[in-house]
């Protein structure tokens, strides 16, 4: 079974997705990571990020795992170099490639065959997983997500940008993410907008939970695919 979870940065996706994987004992795939995973790869080998036939031959040939909250591409944890903000620019043009989008759509669906996954993004509902048993589109006001953002930054050392500053960038790429041409970020017809201006990740959590249980969804007994063998794996949130 599929949950989706799509909406802008800072909506609180990737808490939320997480807590929810936790809860029900499920999988969690972090599909913006995936994306930046592909960046930093391009930035090291120096390819073109204009060039997005290298890119997508790039996409289908690595190996991106979700391991105990870790993201490791071809088996190194490269969970803290994909959040900088050098990897943040280059994934852009990344995310924005029609045949990179393509294969990151047969990746993320070949990682959650047969797993029970709280996947998160911007197209999950809408393109990659149409008959996800819940689609729910994160919102939250941009005022909001920017001083989300900004408590998280001075939390981790860096005060470097205002509010201000991380509201301007943050609508460059909801502009961005709304207007690419291939897996725009929009609500799936059939998904349920969840508003998380003055709710804490509990509240947010529950909510969805109660959702998912009027849709038969029930916590599983956690899973992990087998390491053998070439390929890129998620296994259970921790
Ligand atoms: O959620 P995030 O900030 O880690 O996403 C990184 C980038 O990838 C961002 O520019 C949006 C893009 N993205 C996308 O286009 N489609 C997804 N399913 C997930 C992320």
């Amino acid at each position: 079974m599929i949950i989706t979870l799509d909406g802008p940065a800072g909506a609180g996706k990737s808490s939320t997705a997480r807590r929810l994987a936790t809860r029900l004992g499920w999988c969690y795939m972090d599909t913006g990571a995936m994306y930046r995973a592909v960046a930093l790869a391009a930035l090291e080998r120096g390819l073109q990020l204009e060039d997005q036939e290298a890119l997508a031959a790039l996409a289908a040939a690595l190996v991106i795992t979700f391991r105990d909250g870790r993201v490791l591409l071809d088996g190194r944890d490269v969970s803290v170099e994909i959040r900088t903000d050098r990897v943040t620019t280059a994934t852009r043009p990344v995310a924005d490639a029609p045949p990179v989008r393509e294969a990151m759509k047969q990746l993320q669906r070949a990682m959650a065959e047969q797993l029970d996954v709280v996947t998160e993004g911007r197209d999950q509902g809408s393109v990659v997983f149409p008959g996800a048993a819940l689609k729910i589109f994160l919102v939250a006001s941009p005022e909001e997500r920017a001083r989300r953002r900004y408590r998280e930054r001075l939390e981790s050392g860096d005060g470097s940008q205002s509010v201000d500053d991380i509201l301007a960038a943050q609508t460059r790429r909801d502009d961005g993410d709304r207007h690419r041409p291939v897996g725009a970020m929009e609500a799936a017809a059939d998904a349920i907008r969840v508003e998380t201006d003055g709710l804490s990740l509990d509240q947010v959590v529950e909510q969805i939970l109660a959702l998912a249980r009027r849709r038969g969804v029930t916590p599983a007994v956690p899973r992990q695919l087998p390491e053998a063998g070439a390929g890129s794996t998620i296994s259970s949130a921790q």
